[in-house]
């Protein structure tokens, strides 16, 4: 598939489309059913509603055919703009007016994620999405473990959108003690995410201290993880040699009614989330840099044959900043 239009600058645009889409989710999350379309009003007052919607104010209306439905959608109405859904990911522009480039460009990138409920209820686990920045050799980190930063500033940006879209940040507990992160939103406007540390988080103050919402550290035994406060929960979930099914963990998350989660590493987190096949879709900042020795993005077991690689169904290539972002569906 081809790379997209740029991921637009902080404009008009590019923040009215955005209001609408935090609506949006908020809406998808409401709502108890299947969505087979959507719509946006994208302006100085946004709307969204699941379904057709009506247009009560002044802006550009954006609807979403989901999947294939959207016979419930009226026929274009003046100055829609008609999109599909399919594969999850993959957004077309198929009827009306064309979008301003900085508006499409954050409908087709971020649109997708606001049904990560719908997903979630579908299968009954959380919906995940996981997202590495990494060099042109493939390193998040270097050998001494320094991350910081590997991707550029639209990166982060972006990064900070996607939390603010799901209801959980996970990362693995070598991250916490390696980046001692915040995980929270700061270069977006969004509500923080409950965030998720993976196995013997150890001391987990870098977080508490960031922001007082929720921490949840999943565990194989109880008490793994100290806690500066009660903003702190532990969860112990069954585990074989120490590691928990990357099910049970999207499963977990979903009784705690957490129906998507961004999971941001490191390479084990992520690799064993991606060789169980419990990664809706990846996203891969690409940074116009080589590392030499480091940490690799992925830890996946050797191969004999490239037949046996870990392959993609749909995708796309984003230009972000200085660097590429792919986005990609796990082959089935
Ligand atoms: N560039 C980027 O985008 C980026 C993003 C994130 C991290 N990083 C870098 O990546 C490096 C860390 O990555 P890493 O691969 O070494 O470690 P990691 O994935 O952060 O953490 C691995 C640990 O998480 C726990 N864990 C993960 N999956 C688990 C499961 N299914 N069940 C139970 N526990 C599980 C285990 O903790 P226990 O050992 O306690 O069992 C495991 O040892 C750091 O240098 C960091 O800076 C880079």
């Amino acid at each position: 598939m081809s790379a997209t239009a740029p991921i637009a600058p902080n404009d008009a645009d590019t923040a009215a489309s955005w209001r609408a889409l935090k609506l949006l989710a908020d809406r998808v999350r409401a709502h108890d059913g299947l969505v087979t379309s959507c719509t946006l009003l994208v302006g100085d007052e946004p709307d969204a509603w699941v379904g057709p919607g009506v247009q009560a104010g002044e802006g550009r209306l954006v609807s979403v055919i989901v999947h294939g439905h959207g016979s419930e959608l009226p026929s274009l109405r003046p100055g829609e703009s008609r999109f599909a859904l399919d594969d999850v990911i993959v957004m077309q522009p198929v009827a009306g007016e064309r979008l301003p480039p900085a508006a499409a460009a954050m409908i087709e990138l971020y649109l997708p994620y606001c049904l990560g409920a719908a997903h979630a209820r579908a299968m009954g686990r959380a919906f995940a999405v996981s997202h590495f920045a990494q060099s042109l050799d493939g390193r998040i980190a270097t050998t001494g473990g320094d991350a910081r930063w590997i991707g550029c500033d639209e990166n982060q940006l972006h990064a900070h959108r996607m939390r603010a879209l799901c209801d959980a940040i996970l990362i693995g507990a070598h991250t916490l003690r390696t980046d001692r992160p915040s995980l929270t939103v700061r270069h977006a406007d969004g509500e923080d995410p409950v965030r998720v540390v993976l196995g013997d988080a150890g001391d987990v103050c870098c977080l508490e201290q960031a922001g007082p919402g929720a921490i949840l550290v999943m565990g194989c035994r109880d008490g793994a993880g100290r806690a500066c406060s009660d903003q702190v929960e532990h969860v112990v979930l069954p585990s074989t040699n120490g590691r928990i099914s990357t099910r049970a963990i999207l499963e977990a998350l979903y009784r705690k009614n957490l129906l998507s989660v961004y999971i941001e590493g490191g390479a084990i987190t992520t690799s064993r989330f991606l060789a169980e096949g419990n990664i809706d879709v990846l996203q891969l900042h690409i940074s116009p840099m080589i590392i030499g020795p480091g940490v690799s993005a992925f830890t996946c077991p050797s191969i004999e044959s490239v037949a046996d690689s870990v392959r993609f169904g749909p995708h796309v290539y984003r230009s972000i900043g200085d660097g590429m972002m792919f986005v990609g569906r796990l082959a089935l």
